[in-house]
């Protein structure tokens, strides 16, 4: 009996420090989800930053990128990062519900270019749009990289602002969005991203404004394909930490996520321009046509989103005061 029990400690503890090895061992998952398909620039800078954080901790973390919102709709997994069960994700404009000042990442016609866009982010623009945001969302965010400026995609052709007026077009469940589609006198139609192309079909919509990587990602262009160049919002999204997970991180491991969000951002900045030139010959070859707005569209819509930029500075619009607007804007202003 004595053996036996003797016998049965020994295997206990032989199992037990086995298991123990390969727990200490076993690299540690984290989940981040998106709304885009491979190949965007969402995707590709998450799988950067899975790449930069895997090398960096040397293996102690690996990253599951679940991209085409395969883990939900972008509300779903916002919600999911914040209770903790997705660790991080890439979204955009959507936090804004928790903190306005997120919704100007994509203030209309602020940037002229991509170059302006990332100077202002780097040089002081990304600190002020985030303090307060961890506070409020139990998210953090680490960095900030472009998708691409917004142009209309429309089954007709738009030649004036009053084309455009008429029709359905799909815009994000944002207030930004909804509101500055108001401001231009559109009939905006708002739905998450994935809903676009059966909405496009079913002939819920005539069409909506993307980036080109999301024209061509979609394939939209094959039912819309006329794309006028208004480029009026420049989409910025982020990657975004689950808050408690980011405090439970030692120094050094929070000092690698930051950093690997920090290179991943930086690549697809240098990438953006590349991207946009490839859809554009993608959309033209399956015989799309890309047009540049008239002057006056472009005036009307930046006309449009000077007077939505007012309600950044109004109280009386809470869901979309900032309390440092003006801060915020001439910050942006001062890069360009
Ligand atoms: O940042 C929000 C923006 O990405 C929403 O646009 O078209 O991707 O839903 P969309």
């Amino acid at each position: 009996m004595k053996k036996l029990v003797a016998f049965s400690l020994a295997m206990g503890l032989i199992f037990g420090a086995t298991a123990m090895v390969g727990t200490a061992q076993a690299a540690k998952v984290i989940k981040i989800a998106g709304m885009k398909a491979e190949g965007e620039p969402e995707t590709i800078g998450m799988h950067k930053f899975g790449e930069y954080l895997e090398k960096l901790s040397n293996g102690k973390y690996q990253v599951k990128v679940y991209p085409n919102s395969t883990l939900g709709k972008e509300d779903k997994y916002i919600a999911d990062t914040r209770r903790g069960t997705v660790e991080m994700n890439a979204t955009g404009t959507q936090v804004a519900s928790f903190h306005p000042a997120m919704a100007m990442m994509e203030t209309p016609m602020m940037y002229d270019s991509y170059a302006h866009a990332h100077r202002a982010i780097n040089g002081g623009v990304f600190d002020l749009l985030t303090k307060g945001f961890t506070e409020k969302s139990g998210l953090r965010c680490l960095s900030m990289f472009p998708l691409g400026f917004r142009h209309f995609y429309t089954k007709n052709p738009v030649k004036t602002i009053d084309d455009v007026k008429g029709l359905k077009l799909r815009v994000p469940n944002i207030t930004l969005y909804t509101t500055f589609a108001k401001n231009c006198g559109i009939n905006g139609q708002a739905m998450p991203f994935a809903e676009v192309m059966s909405s496009v079909d079913q002939g819920v919509i005539d069409g909506g404004d993307s980036p080109f990587s999301d024209i061509t990602s979609t394939k939209v262009y094959e039912k819309c394909p006329n794309i006028t160049m208004t480029g009026h919002i420049l989409v910025i999204h982020a990657l975004f930490i689950n808050e408690k997970l980011y405090q439970s991180l030692p120094d050094q491991d929070k000092a690698w996520f930051n950093e690997a969000a920090q290179k991943a951002a930086e690549d697809v900045w240098q990438l953006v321009e590349e991207l946009d030139k490839t859809a554009i010959a993608e959309i033209e070859k399956n015989g799309g046509k890309v047009s540049e707005a008239t002057p006056e569209m472009k005036a009307h819509m930046l006309e449009a989103a000077h007077r939505t930029w007012e309600l950044f500075k109004d109280p009386n619009t809470p869901t979309m005061y900032v309390p440092n607007a003006d801060e915020i804007f001439a910050k942006a202003e001062s890069f360009k």
